[in-house]
């Protein structure tokens, strides 16, 4: 772009008139001088900064760096807060909300004098939320995440976000370990400023961001505390004021080759199951064709080439020593279209030249990965027609193609008050079966399908079972759990009719998730069947119900789909 070409902040600062007087004035009561309104780029700062969201608790120091690097470059840094989805705290679960978070961010950045964006992302929902909302508006972006917590540390070993929470608590419940071990790994596992710090939802999203080529090169993995980290936001303060120069908008950066990196990126890394929900609706707000089977079709085939928690023993601090997501890009680079643009201005294939690994019991090469074919893989079958996915490289492989009895819960209800029933009929060759967990079922598709085994089963030593839902699980989780059944159990998919004592086949080989049922029967017991009440008639979460698409559509809501571009009338005002 001509740099001399009016940019649209222009719009409000630019003009002199009652307007252009009342843009001025009231935002120089912060101590603005006038030469900042001089018709430089305006670069909004998307701040998830929250206390509820302890793993962006750091972020105002993060925002505080863009912004030296934005006036650096000649620019002007203007942070705004939006809604901040912290995993940890918010109910029922984060999920319900994402889309409502990216309605906040498309429309904040829409609404205000702004000519570029820099999101301050780091828990799960806050980077897959605030890049919708971004994408749907189109100006030109940039994504600094906050970074991984550093490595827990219990004991002289080191313990790992989610992962080691799922084994002390199994062990916990399983009286291997005592009340004060189990309230001790509490604070070891969280010692830092960060986000989880396995391989799970919220790596898997500094990743994919990466990978999509929306952040500086090696952004994913620098620990949150390094200083490095704050030297990435200050550099990617200088580079979005670049960015507006050269109107370098995200839909040049995000072409299908993007997503088609992204999905490879993720299986090699063994990045969490959420993915796929997340980049399905990102793909939708920037109008690229992707399609569920995509994440198999691409990415089944990818070998594991990084030992990351849960599919490995290493955590994301020893992945950024090691060379973090350039090492693998290089170690990709055949499989990967390396032309494909990049924040930088450069290819991915420029931005990672010679990119070193240092470490290859965490990084492998692909001649000799950790693990052969370990992408997600897309079932389908009459218990699941519009697909489910299931991380076989997190599962146990014995399971991978199995044949058991069906124990089912209702729902989440039903699962915690019978789970641990001494009179559950329920042995390890069983296969458990959780409804009405999906995306308008719970409602919001919770993390919950990875759900515990029976106490009684895991004092007898058993940590695995075959688990199938219509909900989502966290990242940081492991075993053989088959998720995101659509359609959902609430909307009268088969799940919904699946019954105490049938049989399902799983064989993941195949892609076959199948209920031992004949149609005649399913036709009867469909005709019993009642959908379950809304949870809400008013506000947010009626609207939610009435616009959430299933999970193989990335969960977005209908009419958020696409992209309204960045003009905005400029009222009467
Ligand atoms: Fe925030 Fe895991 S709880 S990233």
């Amino acid at each position: 772009m001509d740099k001399n070409k009016s940019l649209r902040s222009q719009e409000w600062f630019g003009k002199i008139d009652t307007l252009g007087f009342t843009h001025r004035s009231w935002t120089k009561n912060q101590g603005y001088p006038d030469h900042l309104f001089d018709g430089r780029p305006v670069i909004g700062i998307c701040n998830t900064w929250s206390d509820l969201t302890p793993c962006n608790s750091h972020l105002r120091i993060i925002a505080e760096m863009v912004k030296r690097g934005v006036y650096e470059a000649g620019g002007f840094p203007l942070e705004f807060p939006v809604m901040s989805l912290g995993e940890i705290l918010m109910r029922p679960t984060t999920m319900l909300f994402r889309n409502l978070a990216s309605m906040d961010v498309e429309e904040t950045i829409r609404a205000n004098p702004l000519d570029g964006v820099v999101l301050l992302t780091g828990c799960d929902k806050t980077t897959p939320s605030t890049l919708m909302g971004a994408c749907s508006v189109g100006l030109p972006t940039i994504v600094v995440p906050g970074g991984p917590m550093l490595n827990g540390k219990y004991r002289g070993r080191d313990i790992g976000s989610g992962t080691d929470l799922w084994k002390f608590s199994a062990d916990y419940r399983a009286g291997v370990i005592s009340k004060e071990d189990y309230q001790e790994a509490e604070s070891c596992m969280s010692r830092s400023d960060g986000h989880c710090m396995t391989m799970g939802t919220a790596s898997t999203m500094a990743c994919m961001v990466e990978a999509l080529g929306m952040t500086l090169p090696g952004a994913a993995a620098i620990p949150a505390p390094d200083s490095r980290r704050r030297r990435l936001a200050h550099l990617s303060g200088n580079r979005i004021v670049e960015m507006v120069h050269e109107n370098l908008q995200p839909a040049a950066i995000l072409t299908r080759s993007a997503f088609e990196n992204a999905i490879k990126i993720n299986s090699a890394i063994g990045g969490s199951t959420n993915f796929v929900i997340h980049l399905l609706a990102i793909a939708g707000r920037i109008g690229v064709e992707l399609t569920i089977d995509d994440f198999d079709i691409l990415g089944s085939a990818m070998p594991l080439i990084v030992n990351l928690m849960p599919s490995g023993d290493k955590l994301m601090e020893d992945f950024y020593y090691a060379g973090g997501l350039p090492a693998v890009v290089q170690e990709l680079k055949s499989e990967l279209d390396l032309d494909a643009l990049t924040v930088t201005g450069k290819t991915i294939g420029e931005n990672t030249t010679g990119a070193p690994c240092y470490d290859r019991e965490t990084i492998a090469t692909v001649k000799k990965p950790f693990q052969q074919n370990v992408g997600l893989a897309v079932l389908y079958g009459n218990l699941c027609e519009n697909g489910a996915v299931i991380k076989p490289s997190a599962a146990t492989a014995a399971l991978l193609q199995h044949r058991g009895r069906a124990v089912v819960f209702e729902d989440i209800d039903d699962l915690h008050a019978h789970i641990d029933d001494p009179d559950l009929e329920v042995d390890e060759s069983n296969i458990l079966v959780l409804k009405n967990v999906g995306p308008k079922g719970y409602p919001g598709m919770p993390e919950v399908g990875n759900f515990e085994l029976p106490k009684r089963l895991l004092e007898s030593g058993i940590r695995d079972m075959i688990r199938i839902s219509d909900g989502r699980m966290s990242g940081t989780a492991f075993g053989t759990v088959v998720l995101h059944v659509a359609p959902e159990a609430a909307v009268g998919g088969n799940l919904a009719l699946v019954k105490n004592g049938d049989y399902i086949e799983l064989d993941v080989p195949n892609r076959r998730l199948h209920l031992d049922v004949s149609d005649a029967e399913l036709t009867q017991r469909r005709k019993a069947w009642q959908p379950p009440e809304p949870h809400m008639k008013r506000g947010y979460v009626k609207m939610y119900l009435d616009h959430v698409q299933q999970a193989n559509l990335g969960a977005d809501f209908d009419f958020l789909t696409g992209n309204s571009g960045a003009f905005v009338s400029p009222g009467n005002h």
